[in-house]
């Protein structure tokens, strides 16, 4: 006989329409049973122009207004850093699942706040560390498992672009919206070690800091028992972004952009194999899947990146952030 297809469309809501928001409803038109079913600026031209260019049902000139729409099942919060707080949790008070940007929140008390509310309220919260979907991360982190190069002794991994031509009121370097490149490229070579390594036993930090007075770069060391990470972020520069990750018997190498990349390599004594995992249109596909997947099964959490490895991640950022002195005035 024959069946219909029951797989449940899951309609998405996008609050904050800038850069990412772009990237993001393009890659959101590429997974099936998934709609956009409105967005919101705090501009009405820019609601209505984004809307036109991304198939969205509808637009909104306030992020309120589209949290009230009751035909929307998920949001994706991409304003600055300093809005994902105030916008999660009313999200999450108007019942709404909500996949946030990265950093979840600016530090562990805002990230604990969204949490018990998430709990409380019984909905599925996600921070978007896009990267731990990516294929190629997903395929690195089952590699491992057969310990292809031995004991791991040391990852080395930054993320660095040059920005030094953006003027200091932008985003990144922007005190008022939580700027500096710990929290906004920083984040992803933490990610690297805390998903491959865990907790470091021990962490150092410096940071040299911007004519606007925001953290410009930073290097970061996490001591773990036998193997260590030297991490680097950077606006100052772009880098080669490949991320290497050494073992007593080999390496393994993410092709460059790490955090987005679509093959990585293992050097052994047998030589060079290099594995391909390409990704979905821009990257962001994968996660959108992630979401989809957890909300269609009823879920308030994905077992990949849950609420827990997104505060254990920021309280290593808080502790970096606290040694080099990259405090908000407002926390
Ligand atoms: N996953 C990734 O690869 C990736 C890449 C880049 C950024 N991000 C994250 O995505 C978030 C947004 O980054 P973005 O580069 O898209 O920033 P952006 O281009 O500046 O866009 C942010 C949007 O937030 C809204 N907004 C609300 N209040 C604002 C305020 N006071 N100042 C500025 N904008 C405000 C604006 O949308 P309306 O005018 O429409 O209201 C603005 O367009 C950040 O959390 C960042 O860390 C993630």
């Amino acid at each position: 006989m024959y069946q219909k297809n029951t797989i449940k469309t899951i309609r998405w809501g996008i609050i904050g329409l800038g850069a990412i928001a772009n990237d993001f409803a393009s890659d959101l038109n590429r997974v099936s049973n998934t709609v956009i079913q409105g967005v919101a600026s705090r501009s009405s031209t820019k609601a209505k122009d984004f809307a036109k260019k991304h198939k969205a049902q509808k637009f909104y000139d306030s992020y309120v207004d589209l949290l009230a729409d009751e035909s929307i099942d998920v949001v994706y919060i991409a304003t600055p850093h300093h809005l994902h707080l105030e916008w999660t949790l009313k999200a999450i008070k108007a019942k709404k699942a909500v996949l946030c940007e990265k950093p979840l929140g600016l530090n562990a008390l805002q990230v604990r706040q969204m949490m018990n509310a998430a709990k409380s309220e019984k909905v599925f919260l996600m921070e978007a560390l896009w990267t731990r979907f990516n294929p190629t991360m997903e395929a690195v982190l089952k590699q491992l498992k057969s310990n292809p190069i031995g004991k791991l002794r040391l990852l080395k991994a930054d993320f660095c672009f040059h920005a030094l031509d953006q003027s200091t009121e932008h985003r990144i370097f922007n005190l008022e919206l939580a700027g500096g490149s710990i929290l906004d490229i920083g984040i992803y070579p933490v990610f690297l070690a805390y998903i491959l390594f865990g907790k470091p036993q021990e962490i150092k930090a410096y940071s040299q800091f911007h004519q606007g007075g925001s953290e410009l770069q930073t290097s970061v060391l996490l001591n773990y028992q036998d193997c260590q990470a030297q991490l680097f972020s950077s606006f100052a520069f772009r880098s080669e972004m490949k991320a290497q990750l050494y073992g007593e018997k080999g390496q393994l190498c993410i092709d460059a952009d790490w955090f987005q990349s679509d093959s990585y390599r293992l050097l052994t004594q047998e030589g060079e194999q290099v594995y391909n995992h390409p990704k979905k249109g821009i990257g962001f596909c994968h996660e959108i899947e992630a979401v989809n997947t957890a909300l269609r099964k009823g879920k308030t959490e994905e077992a990949r990146w849950t609420l827990q490895n997104s505060l254990e991640l920021i309280e290593l950022l808080d502790e970096i952030r606290k040694q080099v002195g990259a405090i908000y005035d407002f926390e």
